[in-house]
């Protein structure tokens, strides 16, 4: 037979020269949860092997992820306060501005990204500033702008808005440009879904909203196009980076922006993927580590140049081991 494509395939090193994808500890991004308590590492239930911790604990954290090789954290807050306003977000002192001085003090080398939105830090739980009952877009980018300019001054080195409000990233590269913050880079969010996979995530950090849902900001998941139109919006008002959340239901999205923009591209393997994993291996009905490593190589395979993933530090001992 002249076509035997089992040929390239007969041995682990043949294998490892055909192979097109290949995980790289320099794609991953990993997220850590900071709590404005005390003495705190706190394993969250509804996401077993992460962890809340407070600032003085912090170090410990990232620690581990700086010796693991990982070059990049996502930060998420916890704040003790909230009120309408979301003004915990955009205090100097803030749950978020203090984690990042003190990662920026200790640990020179790690590239600190902020998530930027109003959920964590709004009493209602939405992303953004309500007015008659509905999420005022542009009130709410005025604040998200604020929350930016206070992490750039805390030493952030890119923020990522995973609000889904109209025309934050054009806000947030002007005033970051107008304070001198022309080097701190944006991430967007681009197409996020209005996901079940947060379940876990709004748990952990408890967002839920306290009333409505998502729908009107975050995208239909049925929709793909849209996707197209928005990414396109934020590159259009400065963005560096797209994103699509959440990763493995929308394996399109990412392979389509990556065919569409010239410019890298994010995927966010989100709490409930991780937690669906966590769980059917707790059961003993799947292998753990192969799943995991089938989920992310796919998430690359169909086009992330950049994953946020809570797997990032078994990964990164995996791939040291191996
Ligand atoms: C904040 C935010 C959310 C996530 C990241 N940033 C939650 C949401 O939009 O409800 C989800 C992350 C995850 O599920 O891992 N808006």
């Amino acid at each position: 037979m002249k076509h035997r494509p089992r040929r390239l395939r007969k041995n682990a090193a043949i294998r490892g020269l055909v192979r097109e994808t290949t995980l790289n500890i320099n794609d991953l991004i990993c997220p850590v949860f900071v709590t404005e308590e005390e003495n705190i590492k706190r394993e969250i239930p509804s996401m077993p092997g992460q962890f809340h911790f407070s600032i003085d604990r912090l170090e410990e954290e990232i620690n581990e992820i700086s010796t693991l090789g990982i070059q990049a954290v996502i930060l998420f807050g916890l704040p003790e306060y909230k009120d309408e306003y979301a003004s915990s977000a955009h205090a100097n002192d803030g749950i978020v501005q203090q984690a990042v001085r003190l990662i920026r003090h200790n640990h020179p080398e790690l590239f600190i990204i902020t998530d930027v939105c109003l959920c964590q830090y709004t009493s209602h739980g939405h992303c953004g500033i309500i007015e008659d009952n509905s999420i005022d877009n542009d009130r709410s980018v005025e604040v998200l702008a604020r929350v930016t300019l206070s992490h750039a001054k805390a030493g952030a080195d890119m923020v990522a808005p995973s609000d889904m409000m109209d025309g934050r990233v054009k806000a947030i590269r002007e005033i970051l440009d107008n304070n001198n913050y022309k080097d701190v880079s944006i991430m967007s969010y681009s197409a996020k879904y209005s996901s079940a996979f947060y379940g876990p995530f709004r748990e952990a950090v408890s967002s839920s909203p306290s009333f409505g849902d998502r729908k009107t900001y975050q995208m239909d998941p049925a929709n793909s196009d849209e996707a197209i139109r928005e990414a396109g919006l934020d590159l259009e008002q400065g963005a560096d980076i797209l994103m699509v959340k959440p990763a493995m239901a929308y394996m399109d999205i990412i392979h389509r922006f990556k065919k569409n923009f010239n410019v890298p591209i994010a995927a966010y393997n989100v709490s409930g993927e991780y937690s669906m994993i966590k769980a059917a291996a707790k059961e003993g009905f799947i292998d753990e580590t192969g799943i995991m490593l089938e989920t992310i190589t796919g998430i690359k395979r169909a086009g992330a140049d950049l994953i946020i993933t809570y797997f990032a530090k078994d990964i990164a001992r995996w791939l040291s081991s191996s």
